[in-house]
C-alpha cells in the first residue's frame, strides 16, 4: 500500500474501531502477514514479583541522566495496577554522572522493560503504549520512550512532557540532535494529569526505515519515517527526570508520575 492511501484510511480505520491495533489488524489481515503477540502487558503492573520479573529499576545504564534527579528504586510505588513515581527533593549529594553533570537536586525513579524492541524481519510490527497521568510544572520532565541498546540512534519519545501540558512525540535519527535528524510532533493534552493513552506503532519499511505512527487518546497525530531503527535494538524506559529540558529551577516539594496498562505488541512473521 502506498504512503498516502495508508496515511488516509488510518484515522477511517481508527474513526471506527477503538480496539487496539493488535486486535483489529488480527482480523483485518490475512494470517500469513504474521500474528500479533504480547510481549509485554499490564499483568507485569500487578504486584512487585510480577514487575520484577518484567522490568529492570533505574535506567539500563545506571541512575544518572541529562536532569537534576538521580533514580532510586524506592522511589516506585505499585498500587491497583498502578505504577506511581515520586521525586523528592534533595541537595548536597553532588553533581549527575551524565551530561550535562548538573548538581542532583531530586531523588525520582526510573526503570526498563527487559524485553527489548527490535524491528527487523521476523518482527516487522510493533505497538508500544501506556496510559498515564503527568505532572506539568516547570522542572518536571516524565518519559515513556524508546532508545538504542548498542547505539543512538534510535530514540523515540512516545511521551514526554518538558514542564508545560505539551506532550513532545520524537523521532531521532541520528547522528545527533540537530533539526534534520529530529522529527517532533507536539500535542496540547488538556488535563494531562488526568489519565490519558499515548502510543507508538511501529511499521518495518525497509532494511533501514520504520514508519513511526504517534497517538495520543487513539488520535492519530502523525508519522515519522526514521532511518537507523531496523536491527537495533532498543529499551523502553518508564522515567520522570527533573530540570535540565523541562526548567529550573523545579518544583520545591514532591511531585509523582502515574503509568498503567503499559504493553508492547509485535507481529511475527514466520
Ligand atoms: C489489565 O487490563 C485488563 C483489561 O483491560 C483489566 O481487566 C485488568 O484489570 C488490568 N489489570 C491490571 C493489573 O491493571
Ligand atoms: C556541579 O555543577 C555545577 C553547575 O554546573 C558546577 O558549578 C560544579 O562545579 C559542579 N560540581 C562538581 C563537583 O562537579
Ligand atoms: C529505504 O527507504 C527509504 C525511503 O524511506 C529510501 O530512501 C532508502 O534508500 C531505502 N533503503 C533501502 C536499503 O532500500
Ligand atoms: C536528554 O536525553 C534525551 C534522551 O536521549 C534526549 O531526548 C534529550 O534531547 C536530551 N536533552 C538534553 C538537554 O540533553
Amino acid at each position: 500500500m502506498s504512503l498516502a492511501l495508508f496515511a488516509l484510511s488510518l484515522p477511517i480505520f481508527l474513526s471506527c474501531n477503538e480496539e487496539p491495533i493488535s486486535k483489529a489488524k488480527k482480523t483485518s489481515q490475512p494470517a500469513a502477514v504474521g500474528a500479533w503477540e504480547t510481549v509485554l502487558d499490564n499483568t507485569s503492573f500487578a504486584s512487585t514479583a510480577a514487575f520484577q520479573s518484567k522490568w529492570n529499576y533505574l535506567y539500563p545504564w545506571g541512575a544518572d541522566h541529562n536532569g537534576s534527579a538521580r533514580m532510586q528504586s524506592s522511589k516506585l510505588a505499585l498500587s491497583g495496577g498502578v505504577l506511581t513515581i515520586s521525586a523528592t527533593p534533595t541537595s548536597g549529594v553532588g553533581n549527575s554522572t551524565q551530561n550535562p553533570f548538573l548538581p542532583i537536586r531530586y531523588y525520582s525513579g526510573a526503570c526498563h522493560a527487559k524485553s527489548q524492541v527490535l524491528i527487523n524481519d521476523q518482527f516487522p510490527e510493533w505497538e508500544v503504549r501506556v496510559e498515564a497521568q503527568v505532572p506539568t510544572v516547570r522542572g518536571t520532565w516524565p518519559a515513556f520512550w524508546l532508545t538504542g541498546v548498542n547505539s543512538w540512534p534510535p530514540e523515540s519519545d512516545i511521551l514526554e512532557f518538558k514542564g508545560s501540558s505539551v506532550n513532545w512525540q520524537n523521532t531521532f535519527d541520528g547522528p545527533d540532535w540537530t533539526s534534520v535528524n529530529t522529527q517532533t510532533i507536539l500535542t496540547t493534552v488538556s488535563s494531562p494529569g488526568s489519565w490519558h493513552s499515548y502510543r507508538a506503532w511501529i511499521t518495518k519499511v525497509n532494511s533501514t526505515d520504520v514508519d513511526i505512527h504517534y497517538y495520543v487518546d487513539g488520535a492519530w497525530k502523525g508519522v515519522h519515517r526514521a532511518p537507523n531503527f531496523v536491527g537495533k535494538p532498543m529499551w523502553l524506559i518508564i522515567n520522570m527526570q527533573m530540570e535540565g529540558s523541562s526548567g529550573s529551577p523545579g518544583p520545591t516539594s514532591t511531585r509523582t508520575y502515574k503509568t498503567r496498562n503499559p504493553y508492547i505488541g509485535r507481529t511475527r512473521a514466520w
